[in-house]
């Protein structure tokens, strides 16, 4: 199975307070995606400590702070920033705002977005954060 790159509208962005996180579930992605004010970053929603739902964490600055333990996370560069002696990071994305609507760049699998687009989006209407508020492929 090959991967193809793709720009995905993920949601508004009205849907992502300011200085919150917000999670949602693409294909095989868990995405925690941020709302800075003036860009939006994405990283992967797993803290690389014990697994922590970064979404849900405190935005400090362009970092999060995991609601387990408190490992800081960049969200520009994925690395753990109070821990210098770990280096374990959490995978960014590429992210863009588009007529207000949110994209990340994700790799997708090829035979999810042959087999049909409704296929990508029966795996994305999993999440329970955006409310069904993925929009589909750019
Ligand atoms: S799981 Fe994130 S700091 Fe422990």
């Amino acid at each position: 199975m090959s991967e193809t790159k793709a720009w995905v509208r993920i949601t508004a962005v009205e849907n992502i307070p300011l200085r919150e996180g917000r999670s949602v579930e693409v294909g095989c992605h868990d995405l925690a995606i941020f709302n800075l004010g003036n860009r939006f970053l994405a990283v992967e929603n797993r803290c690389p400590h014990r697994g922590g739902p970064l979404a849900d964490g405190i935005v400090s600055g362009s970092t999060v702070v995991c609601p387990l333990h408190a490992w800081k996370i960049d969200l520009m560069t994925g690395s753990v920033t109070n821990r210098p002696e770990n280096l374990q990071c959490v995978r960014t994305f590429q992210t863009r705002v588009e007529d207000g609507v949110v994209l990340v760049e994700l790799r997708l699998a090829n035979s999810a977005m042959e087999g049909s687009q409704s296929a990508c989006l029966a795996s994305i209407s999993k999440d329970s954060s955006l409310n069904h508020s993925v929009l589909g492929e750019a």
